[in-house]
């Protein structure tokens, strides 16, 4: 499907190389956008997606920071605006999942989790948004997950991460309409080396007959909503969860 009012606009990703990520700065390169690719220590494979979307007509730059480094993030933010002279959709979609028992969780555990899925999209939207301020105009999108709403045993850490995620882009929205849209995406089960990192093939095969589509969801399929966020066809969203989940939560 072609969105309008993306090309030439210069997206930044986050944990690019791999998965939803990369998929995202694809789509977004199809449809004519720059894309800068951030990777942490992931460079062949964030080449290979600077390739891909270059391939797919638009611009590319990779650029390496660890998103839960608030001197990192704000050394690649400058990078990019000195690079690609803007940015003006900043996708915050870097995240690590941890499966343990509440109990076992350590605090290391807890912060880590936390660090890298919530406290990172602090970093990155204080140091974009003051540059989108200046333009007058800008967009955010937060991945978050369905288990934001859902909750699941084991998934403390990861749960709390994006519940945080969501509060935060609902108040981010309020605080900076209108000439920001700040919105998240909640994923249900997608088919990236995070999901067969989660579960076993047995769990996998059960967690798929419980979606109502019977299937995950292919990455492709996550980043045509994100896309869809940065559109002219979505300039009515503000502070929207779009969760894309094959049925498995109906709200
Ligand atoms: N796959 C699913 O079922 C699913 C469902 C809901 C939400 N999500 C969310 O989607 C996002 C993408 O996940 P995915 O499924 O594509 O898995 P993935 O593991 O392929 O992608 C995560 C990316 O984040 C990067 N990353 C991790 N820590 C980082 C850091 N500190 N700095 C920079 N990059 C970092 C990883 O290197 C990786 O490229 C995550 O936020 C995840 O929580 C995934």
């Amino acid at each position: 499907m072609a969105f309008n009012g993306i090309r030439n606009k210069t997206v930044l990703v986050t944990g690019a190389p791999s998965g939803i990520g990369r998929a995202v700065a694809v789509a977004f390169a199809e449809h004519g956008a720059r894309v800068a690719i951030n990777h942490l220590g992931r460079a062949r494979e964030a080449a290979v997606v600077a390739d891909m979307a270059e391939q797919a007509g638009g611009a590319a730059l990779v650029v390496e920071a660890d998103v839960s480094d608030r001197t990192q993030v704000r050394a690649m933010v400058a990078d990019v605006i000195r690079h690609l002279g803007r940015i003006d959709v900043l996708v915050n979609n870097a995240g690590v999942v941890l499966v343990k028992p509440f109990l076992e969780t350590t605090p290391d555990d807890w912060q880590r989790v936390i660090d890298t899925d919530l406290t990172s999209v602090f970093h990155t939207c204080q140091a974009v948004l003051p540059h989108m301020l200046e333009n007058g105009a800008g967009c955010i999108i937060n991945v978050a997950s369905e288990l934001a709403f859902l909750g699941r045993d084991r998934y403390t850490a990861y749960t709390a991460a994006k519940g945080g995620v969501v509060t935060l882009t609902r108040s981010l929205a309020r605080e900076f309409a209108p000439d920001i849209r700040v919105n998240a995406l909640a994923p249900g089960p997608t088919d990236t080396a995070m999901l067969a990192s989660e579960l076993t093939t047995p769990e996998l095969a059960a967690k798929e007959r419980d979606i109502p589509l019977r299937r995950f969801a292919s990455a492709q399929e996550i980043a045509g909503s994100a896309v869809f966020l940065a559109s002219d066809q979505a300039s009515f969203y503000c502070g929207e969860v779009l969760s894309p989940n094959g049925g498995a939560l109906m709200r």
